[in-house]
């Protein structure tokens, strides 16, 4: 049975998808998106930097050979979605998303209908073990070969209590050796204390809050992992080389990135 749409409470993926343009959101979600506009009105631009950072990153995974993606967190559709960049470089490249927002698998089914390689499942990153053994991603990818695991502005919501890291840990340990890890995740680092107030404080009228967290707890995250550096560790914006980027870098929301090998 498909999940209920709450539209009584913002949701992470329509607010997102507000942010980018999109219109696939309800009052609800616009009302939220305006709270961290008024404070942060860079977070368009970061919405779209973090885009950029999704597909240069997926780029750069089919031309280091890797033509398996695990997208988990993937939000509602929008432009250069993983599988329409993984396949403009290899057209057979098998794509599974994974959300856990039922108003996401509304549009994303229809979105990937016509196209075999690519399936959607709903369910949650907390439940790595149902992601790996649900049947689309046992059809669409081989766990022998190496695979894209995308937690791309994901794991921010996903509370201490419920062991993020173990998350990593546990999707990492069922891929093969030459696998890559693509995450990015909302940081702590250089926050204006004020919008940092304010995100915490609407935080508690959100269905799922946000946690932010310092770069280095957001470094662990790669921990056993090879990190792809040049460029490293970095703030989203300059993880992608050479594409002209349009945030201002003293405003101060901000995402932490990185490209990781499994060894
Ligand atoms: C900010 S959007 C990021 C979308 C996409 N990864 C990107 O970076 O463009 C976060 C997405 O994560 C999803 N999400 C939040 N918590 C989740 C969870 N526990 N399990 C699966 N997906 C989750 C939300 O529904 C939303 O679609």
């Amino acid at each position: 049975m498909r999940s209920a749409i709450d539209t009584t409470k913002p949701s992470p993926a329509r607010i997102y998808d507000y942010l980018l343009g999109g219109k696939e959101n309800y009052e609800v979600d616009r009302e939220a998106a305006h709270v961290v506009l008024d404070d942060a009105p860079e977070a368009r631009e970061v919405a779209v930097v973090n885009r950029r950072f999704l597909a240069a990153a997926t780029r750069y995974a089919t031309r280091c050979g890797i033509t398996q993606f695990l997208d988990i967190g993937s939000g509602l559709p929008t432009q250069q979605n993983v599988h329409q960049v993984a396949q403009a470089e290899v057209p057979d490249a098998c794509v599974v998303y994974v959300d856990n927002d039922p108003s996401v698998l509304l549009h994303a089914e229809a979105l990937i209908v016509d196209n075999p390689n690519t399936g959607y499942i709903e369910a949650d990153v907390m439940t790595p073990a149902e992601i790996i053994t649900n049947p689309v991603t046992q059809r669409l990818i081989d766990f022998s070969k190496p695979v894209a695991v995308l937690l791309v502005a994901v794991l921010h919501f996903v509370p201490d209590g419920n062991d993020p890291y173990g998350i990593v840990n546990d999707l990492m340990e069922q891929v093969a050796p030459g696998s890559m890890l693509i995450l990015s995740h909302a940081t702590t680092d250089e926050i204006n204390p004020v919008v940092w107030e304010r995100i915490q404080r609407q935080n508690e009228r959100l269905a799922v809050p946000a946690n932010f967290r310092p770069g280095e707890d957001i470094r662990r995250f790669f921990d056993g992992l090879n990190l792809v550096d040049p460029p490293g560790f970095v703030f989203l914006e300059q993880w992608a080389p050479g594409e002209v980027l349009p945030v201002d870098r003293s405003q101060p929301l901000k995402l932490r990135c990185g490209v990781a090998f499994k060894p």
